[in-house]
């Protein structure tokens, strides 16, 4: 068997053509416009490319997008105090702060301080209560991703067998509310897990969110299966996922490619999700 590539690229820009076209209509109605603050703090080169991507994506959709850079020596309050401008700030629907942050500033302080309804990253408690509850929230990005690619390629995924490989709370914890929420049969494995070929091999669905090169093999893929990589791997200065591409993609039914898989998508849910909070802002 020779698996179907699940073209991440293309469908991430189909949904960035919809938000366009929905982001104009809305401004000629209401002579509004959306807004996407993405909050960085300190020059990691990797997050600078990919908030840059983020920017230029959002002006491309419509969007008003302000970047806002801080020094790595920012204190904890100072940080606070900007999120909480941010929240009071009309013109911005939709903001994230791009993880990891430095050691001194406490994650969990910084993720609550932003106002749940303008979430883009949907990592506040209160849509993390949300969306394990069945409630309509801001789903996180790259999870909501994986989902909108496993139903546009299997359909209905209720009674599957998936199996999520990570339990992050960016992508594996929210990966798995997302499946169980489709009626998935869920299962979740770490790094302590001790059979994960034996839990591979009964699985319809795999999504591989680790931070290991290739790390899932052929000989333990269920023929016709979905792989999703949320893996984003650099060897050799190329990227490559979490999963083994050459060799289960013999095996598996359909597969996601590291790049052009997963990771446009998470850019279009963002958008999608900024869209989303600022039409509940406007009661449309
Ligand atoms: N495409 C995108 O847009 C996107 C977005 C986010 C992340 N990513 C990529 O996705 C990957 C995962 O990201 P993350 O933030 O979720 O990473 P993370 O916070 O480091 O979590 C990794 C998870 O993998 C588990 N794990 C580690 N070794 C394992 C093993 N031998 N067997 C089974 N599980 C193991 C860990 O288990 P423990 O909990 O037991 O330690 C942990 O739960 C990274 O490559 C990241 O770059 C991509």
């Amino acid at each position: 068997m020779t698996a179907k590539i699940i073209d991440g690229k293309a469908v991430a820009a189909e949904i960035r053509a919809e938000i366009t076209v929905e982001v104009k209509a809305i401004k000629e109605k209401t002579g509004k416009t959306p807004g996407l603050a993405v909050v960085l703090v300190g020059d990691d080169p990797a997050s600078k490319i990919y908030v840059g991507n983020k920017e230029k994506q959002a002006k491309e959709a419509g969007f008003n997008s302000y970047n806002i850079i801080l020094p790595q020596e920012i204190s904890e309050a100072e940080l606070l105090e900007k999120i909480d401008s941010l929240n009071k700030n009309p013109d911005i629907h939709g903001m994230i702060v791009q993880l990891p942050l430095p050691k001194h500033i406490k994650e969990s302080a910084v993720i609550n301080a932003v106002d749940p309804k303008k979430d883009a990253d949907g990592f506040h408690i209160e849509n993390v209560g949300k969306l394990n509850t069945g409630q309509d929230g801001l789903v996180p990005c790259t999870p909501l991703g994986c989902m909108i690619l496993l139903k546009k390629n299997l359909g209905d995924i209720s009674g599957k067998n998936a199996l999520v490989i990570g339990r992050s709370n960016i992508v594996g914890k929210p990966m798995a509310a997302l499946l169980l929420r489709e009626s998935a049969t869920v299962t979740i494995a770490h790094s302590k897990t001790k059979n994960l070929p034996e839990l591979c091999k009964t699985a319809d669905i795999i999504i591989a969110a680790i931070g290991k090169p290739n790390f899932v093999k052929a000989e333990w893929i269920k023929p016709g299966a979905a792989l999703i990589d949320v893996g984003i791997n650099r060897v050799d200065s190329k990227l490559c996922g979490d999963i083994d591409f050459a060799t289960t993609s013999k095996v598996a039914g359909f597969i996601t490619p590291v790049p052009g898989g997963v990771g446009p998508m998470t850019i279009a849910c963002l958008l999608g999700n900024t869209l989303k909070a600022f039409r509940k802002s406007l009661n449309i």
